[in-house]
């Protein structure tokens, strides 16, 4: 299983040493053999998280990066940066990043690329409206979404997917589970058709994971961890869905 922990926007120094020596004490140890957790900080925290996380169970990933290698673009971090800081994740694709900074594929795309050659490991998000649930387009929108992940190009790229249903993010509201074991074996399936990519793909569930639904949701075969936004910044519910 694995527990990912976006925490987009939110923390300071002093919140980031707590919930880190939280982590250390009461949920690392306890995470079994074969799990792993990913701490998505924000980057200007993910330094001293590499440091702390330094000999633990702990891998440490980006929330975002630069889709040009480098050069003058003000404000920008580069793949290449997040790898040299000793980084081994970032995510991309994000809803929020798709929405409030209108990231499309052929942008996605040159991030995935930078990824690669960085040596990054990425989890890529797709997800649907409530609308385009509602309208029955859901596997239409993953499809146009995931089209980028399948080009030869990628091919040495190492990636998780994250089926975040825009409409589950943040809301409290998470899809009935039986749909999100239909929509992740379709994941599966779709990705391993277009890439020849056969037992590696694995599908994290993100949106309103909680420590009440955390268990059913590990319980479904195709579900092959969560991606946990709000409830990651309380230590206790997360060790609640961790463990
Ligand atoms: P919430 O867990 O707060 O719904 O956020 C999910 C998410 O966006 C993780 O990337």
């Amino acid at each position: 299983m694995i527990y990912a922990a976006n925490w987009k926007m939110n923390g300071s120094t002093k919140f980031v040493n707590s919930i880190l020596s939280e982590i250390k004490q009461s949920i690392a140890p306890h995470i079994p053999l074969g799990s792993k957790i990913i701490l998505c900080p924000p980057s200007i925290y993910s330094s001293a998280a590499v440091m702390f996380c330094k000999n633990m169970p702990v891998e440490i990933g980006a929330q975002d990066c630069s889709s040009h290698k480098d050069g003058a673009y003000t404000g920008e971090i580069s793949a290449d940066m997040l790898s040299d800081v000793g980084l081994e994740w970032v995510i991309l694709g994000h809803s929020e990043r798709r929405q409030y900074h209108n990231e499309n594929n052929p942008l996605l795309f040159e991030k995935l690329l930078l990824a690669q050659t960085a040596g990054l490991k990425v989890i890529f998000c797709i997800g649907e409206t409530h609308q385009q649930y509602l309208n029955g387009t859901t596997k239409e929108v993953l499809m146009q979404q995931l089209s980028i992940l399948c080009t030869p190009d990628l091919i040495d790229l190492d990636y998780i997917i994250a089926y975040e249903p825009i409409w589950a993010i943040g809301t409290g509201v998470v899809p009935e589970f039986q749909k999100i074991e239909i929509i992740h074996q379709f994941i599966k399936s779709h990705v391993s058709e277009k890439t020849n990519r056969n037992c590696d793909i694995h599908v994290l569930y993100g949106g309103s994971v909680n420590p009440e639904n955390a268990n059913q949701l590990k319980s479904l075969s195709d579900v092959d961890g969560v991606l946990v936004g709000g409830a990651s910044l309380d230590p206790e519910k997360f060790k609640q869905i961790c463990l």
